[in-house]
């Protein structure tokens, strides 16, 4: 039984396999895969392009999925080993992930970090105890660690648009905000650019850097495909001759010593950081842009770089459901 909750779970070649079949049955549709299957999913957090791209794969494909919101309608879960649970959450994750094995063919979850900081990202405590307790394959829909499904929609959308991407120079540009954003989607587009074989070039203001151990991880997919990772602090530097331009807001890589107010007034001494025309002409001429969504327009990124022709952010989003069916078909026949 596989799972798939980090890109490592598949490595290159599994990011290989599951493109290559998203990409075939794109254009040929496979039919009812998923016949009287169920997808269980476990909401913990909001989604829009998730919900939806899960559940179309399904139901488009002869199966069913089942939305679980935690704590609207459902129990809220406890993930930590030897809790005391008086308080809130009334059922412990040790029973909820087999029972739900029990009754549904797959299960997916959505668990964004707690804001415990990236130390307690690192160790994914709710998907992970997921992880140990299912008996189906778990997917992940994003956790604090990682959002991997997204970083195969990206890099399916740069295939598409480039045919290749091999030594593809991207730039993974930080981008500001209203208030610090988990890091699952810069390290899951920096792990599956550097599965793919791409040049990637990340941008960020200093005290906003990736994981140790995310970046060891890019840096050995990097070695393994040919493809390389550099980081600056020079957005205009990263951007020079880039074929994608990935945007995307983090939070810096510790809040010790900072109160909310300064981590918020930080992040705004960097509102030049906001993609615009202006920084995306130092890309290539043929350079598309890239978010993995919801995006705050004219705060995160301008207007004229979202609703310019180079953008690639709805392509993008479809992507997810032709990801997301030829993975669900993966798991399910390994
Ligand atoms: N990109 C993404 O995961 O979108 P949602 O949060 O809307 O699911």
């Amino acid at each position: 039984m596989r799972h798939f909750t980090r890109i490592q779970d598949v490595g290159p070649e599994g990011v290989e396999t599951i493109l290559a079949q998203a990409a075939a049955w794109k254009s040929q549709k496979p039919g009812a895969i998923f016949q009287s299957r169920i997808l269980g999913m476990v909401f913990f957090n909001p989604s829009l392009r998730t919900r939806t791209s899960f559940e179309a794969v399904m139901l488009r494909s002869g199966g069913h999925a089942i939305v679980l919101d935690v704590g609207n309608g459902v129990w809220k879960l406890e993930d930590r080993p030897g809790a005391v649970m008086n308080a809130d959450r009334a059922e412990h994750i040790k029973e909820a992930a087999p029972v739900l094995s029990r009754l549904v063919d797959m299960l997916g979850v959505r668990t964004f970090s707690a804001g415990g900081g990236d130390e307690e990202d690192e160790l994914d405590p709710v998907i992970n105890a997921f992880r140990r307790h299912v008996t189906v394959p778990l997917v992940s829909m994003e956790s604090a660690r990682e959002h991997p499904c997204q970083g195969l929609a990206d890099v399916l959308t740069l295939r598409e648009t480039f045919g290749t991407t091999k030594k593809l120079p991207v730039t993974l540009t930080w981008a500001p905000h209203i208030k610090p954003l988990p890091k699952a989607v810069p390290n899951s587009f920096l792990l599956s650019a550097a599965a793919a074989g791409c040049e990637v070039r990340v941008a960020h203001p200093p005290g906003f850097e990736l994981h140790p151990q995310v970046r060891a991880e890019a840096e050995a997919y990097a070695k393994a495909t040919g493809g390389s990772v550099t980081y600056t602090h020079d957005q205009d530097e990263a951007l020079a001759g880039s074929r994608a331009v990935y945007a995307k807001s983090w939070g810096p890589a510790t809040r010790a010593g900072h109160a909310p107010g300064d981590v918020a007034a930080l992040m705004a001494s960097y509102a030049g950081w906001m993609p615009t025309r202006k920084a995306m002409s130092r890309a290539a001429k043929d350079a598309i842009f890239l978010h993995c969504l919801p995006v705050r327009r004219n705060v995160e990124v301008s207007d004229e770089v979202l609703d310019h022709p180079s953008s690639r952010v709805i392509d993008e989003a479809e992507n997810r459901f032709h990801v997301q069916r030829s993975l669900l078909h993966w798991l399910q026949s390994t």
